[in-house]
C-alpha cells in the first residue's frame, strides 16, 4: 500500500495513477523578470532552475516521459541577444546536468530542428545524447528549435518518399504510421500537458501528439513553479474523467 504513494510535505500522492508522458510549455521567464525590473535573461536562468527541480520530480515519481518545451521555431524571431543567451544557458545547463543524468539512468533525448542550433549547442547536446542512450528510466525530450507544424511536414515529406519508392501505398497511410515519424516515435502521447503564465494556447507545440491530452493551464510563472504545484496538478490530473469520446457508465 505505502509502496504505491508518494509523500511530499503534506502532499500525498497515489503513484498508480500517473500519467505516462508529462508535455510542458515552460512559459512566463520574461515576465518573472519584468516583474523584479530585472533583464529577461535573468528569468531564463532562474527558469533553468526549476527545469532540474520538475526533472528531479519526475524521476522519483517514475514517470516515463517528461517533454520540456525550451525553444521553438518561432523563438528563433526574438533579439539576437536573448537568442545567444538561451544558447549559451542551454549549453550550461546540458554541461551541469550530465552527471546526474548519466547517475540517474535519464535518457536525454531532443525533438525539433537541432541542426539549426549553434555548432557548439549541438555538439553539447550531442555528446550527452550519447552518453545516456542507453539509459532506460525517464526519457527526457527537451523540445529545441521545435514546431509541430515542421513536425508534421518533415513527417509527410517522409511518407511521401517511402511512397515514391514503392515501400508503402495510400492505404498503409494509418494514425500509427504518422505517429512513427514524428521525433516522438515509439513514445506514448503526453496524457497532461501543462501551460504556465496562463497564455491560453499551444503556440505550435505537440499538434499531433496532444489530441487527448489533459491541459492544466496555470496563472504561476515559470521560475515560481514549485514541486508542490506540480504535485498538485498530478493530484488534479487524476480526478479528471478521462472519456476519449466513449460514454462511461
Ligand atoms: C519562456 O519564457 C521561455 C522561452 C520561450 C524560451 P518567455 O521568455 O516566453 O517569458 P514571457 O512569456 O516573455 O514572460
Ligand atoms: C512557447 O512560449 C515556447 C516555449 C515555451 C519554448 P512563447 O512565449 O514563445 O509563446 P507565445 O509567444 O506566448 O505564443
Ligand atoms: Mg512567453
Amino acid at each position: 500500500m505505502n509502496s504505491s504513494r508518494y509523500t511530499h510535505g503534506s502532499l500525498d500522492l497515489n503513484t498508480a495513477n500517473l500519467p505516462s508522458h508529462v508535455a510542458i510549455i515552460m512559459d512566463g521567464n520574461g515576465r518573472w523578470a519584468k516583474k523584479r525590473l530585472l533583464n529577461r535573461i535573468k528569468g531564463h536562468e532562474k527558469g533553468s532552475e526549476t527545469v532540474r527541480t520538475i526533472i528531479r520530480t519526475c524521476r522519483e515519481l517514475k514517470i516515463p516521459v517528461l517533454t520540456l518545451y525550451a525553444f521553438s521555431t518561432e523563438n528563433w524571431q526574438r533579439p539576437k541577444l536573448e537568442v545567444a543567451a538561451l544558447m549559451t544557458l542551454l549549453k550550461k545547463f546540458l554541461e551541469s546536468e550530465q552527471k546526474e543524468m548519466i547517475d540517474n539512468n535519464i535518457r536525454l533525448n531532443a525533438i525539433g530542428q537541432i541542426d539549426l542550433l549553434p555548432q557548439n549547442v549541438y555538439q553539447s547536446l550531442k555528446k550527452v545524447m550519447d552518453l545516456t542512450k542507453k539509459n532506460n528510466g525517464l526519457i527526457l525530450n527537451l523540445a529545441l528549435s521545435y514546431g509541430g507544424r515542421a513536425e508534421i511536414v518533415k513527417m509527410v515529406r517522409e511518407i511521401a518518399q517511402k511512397m515514391k519508392d514503392g515501400l508503402i501505398n495510400s492505404d498503409s497511410i494509418t494514425p500509427e504510421l504518422v505517429s512513427e515519424h514524428l521525433y516522438t516515435r515509439g513514445m506514448p502521447d503526453p496524457d497532461l500537458l501543462i501551460r504556465t503564465s496562463g497564455e491560453m494556447r499551444i503556440s505550435n507545440f505537440l499538434l499531433w501528439q496532444i489530441a487527448y491530452a489533459e491541459i492544466f493551464i496555470t496563472d504561476t510563472l515559470w521560475p515560481d513553479f514549485s514541486k508542490e504545484e506540480f504535485i498538485t496538478i498530478l493530484k488534479n490530473y487524476q480526478l479528471r474523467d478521462r472519456r476519449f469520446g466513449k460514454v462511461v457508465p
